[in-house]
């Protein structure tokens, strides 16, 4: 068997055109696998070279019609899914709960939470076609631990959590003709690119010392080292695990040490 084998499976990443998603999908093209990326912003010029290798749809996940209107386009020329990677997600200005923005609350739980439970339950009905499937949800460090000013994110990523958990249980199992689906979560911590790009960052000097000082490692993660955990866990390496969140976090959840 090889290390980690995905040529020629179908395989969906849900937000796959920046950051993290981007760099799991060029970690799948090497892997020759069949790759299909949903996001909102596919026809940026830096994903025009990706094109020959993967099919974009254009959906937004905040928008049910749209989910079920690319999950059925899917289904069709698909047939069946093996694998799918639930990274879309967005955060808000930061703002303590006393001053809460209620249209903003609602944005990030469409998308985060609602938007994710709807592409995974269409998701689960593809990849039961197939034998040895497998989930990934994309968390965060903050769903496992509260952090000041960003009520929204964390009650989303924690109920992310608690959905992979849920599913995990659900889909572990073989019946009717009816396969077993692994499903887990990683919850990274701060991680360069994406959410936070050179420009976020130098923008807020104080927010960016605070982000390292949170890890014990001292150091951002990279996408890399995000897509390393997320591809170990599709594949058939990590066979007997399912339900799990497994921090990529340089130890931020490990304790406290400041
Ligand atoms: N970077 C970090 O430090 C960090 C830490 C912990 C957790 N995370 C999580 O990791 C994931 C990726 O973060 P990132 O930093 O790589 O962020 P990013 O660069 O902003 O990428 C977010 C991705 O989500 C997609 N997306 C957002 N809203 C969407 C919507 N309504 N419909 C469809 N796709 C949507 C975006 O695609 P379009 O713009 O094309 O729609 C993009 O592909 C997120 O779930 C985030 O919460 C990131």
């Amino acid at each position: 068997m090889k290390y980690i084998d995905f040529e020629d499976k179908n395989i969906i990443v849900v937000g796959g055109t920046n950051g993290i998603g981007l760099c799991l999908v060029q970690r799948l093209i090497e892997l020759k696998a069949n790759i299909i990326v949903l996001g909102r912003n596919i026809d940026k010029p830096e994903l025009k070279k990706l094109k020959d290798h993967c099919q974009f749809f254009k959906c937004d996940i905040s928008n049910s019609n749209d989910i079920d209107n690319t999950f059925d386009h899917i289904k069709n020329e698909y047939k069946v899914l093996h694998f799918a990677v639930n990274n879309a997600g967005i955060t808000a200005p930061y703002s303590n709960i006393s001053e809460l923005d209620i249209i903003q609350w609602k944005k990030i739980i469409d998308t985060n939470l609602t938007g994710t439970a709807h592409c995974l339950k269409r998701e689960i009905q593809l990849i039961s076609q197939s034998k040895g499937g497998a989930i990934v949800n994309i968390s965060s460090c903050a769903g496992l631990q509260a952090l000041r000013m960003q009520a929204a994110y964390s009650v989303s990523k924690a109920a992310i959590n608690m959905l992979t958990q849920v599913a995990a249980i659900e889909c572990a199992v073989d019946h009717d003709n009816v396969h077993a689906i692994r499903v887990n979560a990683v919850a990274p911590g701060p991680i360069l690119g994406g959410m936070n790009n050179e420009e976020n960052l130098r923008k807020n000097p104080e927010r960016t010392e605070r982000k390292l000082s949170i890890t014990a490692m001292k150091k951002f993660g990279t996408a890399d080292e995000v897509a390393n955990s997320v591809l170990w866990l599709l594949s058939q390496q990590s066979s007997y695990t399912t339900g799990v969140i497994l921090p990529i976090d340089g130890g931020f959840n490990s304790g406290k040490f400041n």
